[in-house]
């Protein structure tokens, strides 16, 4: 499928999701939102992707927020169904059943922090600047940076980011827990392709049900966690996965995983 506003490519067990709209610094109107919950909705089911990596095009963003121009003109009704779709997209993307990574190569601010944020992991480049600026524009964050940002970094910090519509580095951003590690920018997609093939290396079955485990069992309390882990644990169980990796420890041989 080809989109206006997005590049997808793959290699092997990839897929390299690339916001395209650098005139605007990449940021999100609604066709390139729909887009990105097509986009999402086709890797969820592509039996040859088992890691995605987002990323925005040019050198200095990776997404500049919400289109701006496009939401000045909103009425409060069509900015709710705005921020509803926003809202859409993030959880398609958190709830894929494969991993997301973020390739943060510039400014993520605003919708684009909280893309961010809708995604697993999170590696800036060191030109990489996150914030919540939208304070500055009389609104605030509408694509859920009030509450995954919050439970991300903790409420103080997040408070104070989205009260004061500071942008952070990608050290205090790291510093923080916002961003996972920082590199070089020349080295941005490298290392996430490298972190994306030691994932792709492991159990996909075990790394899919890891993430739904941490995803959905933080929002439980610690009880009612706990038992849903030891039931994901036991489905690994009834996997050729499961077999083949615990057999390949005690024949000390690489295991060769199926996704079964
Ligand atoms: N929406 C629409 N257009 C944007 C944009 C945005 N979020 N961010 C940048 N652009 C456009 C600019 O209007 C400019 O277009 P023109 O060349 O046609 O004038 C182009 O991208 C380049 O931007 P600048 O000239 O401003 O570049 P800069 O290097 O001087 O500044 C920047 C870069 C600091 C990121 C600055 O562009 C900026 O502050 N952008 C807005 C950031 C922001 O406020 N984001 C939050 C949006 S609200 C939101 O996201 C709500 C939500 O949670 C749902």
């Amino acid at each position: 499928m080809t989109y206006d506003n997005l590049l997808v490519d793959y290699s092997p067990g990839l897929a390299i999701v690339t916001i395209n709209r650098p005139k605007a610094l990449n940021a999100l109107n609604q066709q390139t939102l729909i887009e990105l919950e097509s986009a999402f909705c086709s890797l969820a089911e592509a039996p040859d992707v088992q890691v995605v990596i987002i990323t925005g095009s040019g050198e200095k963003a990776f997404v500049a927020g919400a289109d701006i121009a496009a939401m000045q003109p909103l009425n409060a009704l069509e900015a709710r169904q705005f921020a509803k779709l926003g809202h859409q997209v993030m959880h398609k993307i958190e709830g894929c059943p494969k991993p997301v990574i973020a390739a943060v190569n510039g400014f993520a601010l605003g919708g684009g922090c909280e893309l961010a944020l809708g995604c697993d992991i999170r590696i800036a480049s060191e030109n990489a600047r996150f914030g919540q600026p939208e304070v500055n524009l009389g609104v605030i964050p509408g694509f859920g940076g009030t509450q995954r940002l919050a439970r991300l970094v903790g409420k103080g910090r997040a408070m104070e980011l989205i009260m004061t519509g500071t942008m952070i580095d990608a050290d205090e951003a790291y510093r923080i827990g916002l961003a996972n590690r920082v590199v070089a920018a020349e080295q941005l997609l490298e290392t996430a392709k490298k972190l994306a093939e030691t994932i792709i290396s492991k159990g996909p079955y075990a790394v899919k049900l890891a993430k739904q485990a941490v995803h959905n069992g933080l929002e439980l309390d610690l009880d009612r966690a706990n038992q849903y882990e030891a039931e994901l644990f036991g489905l690994c169980f009834a996997t050729k996965d499961q077999k083949e990796g615990m057999q390949a420890f005690l024949d000390k041989r690489p295991a060769q995983f199926e996704g079964e």
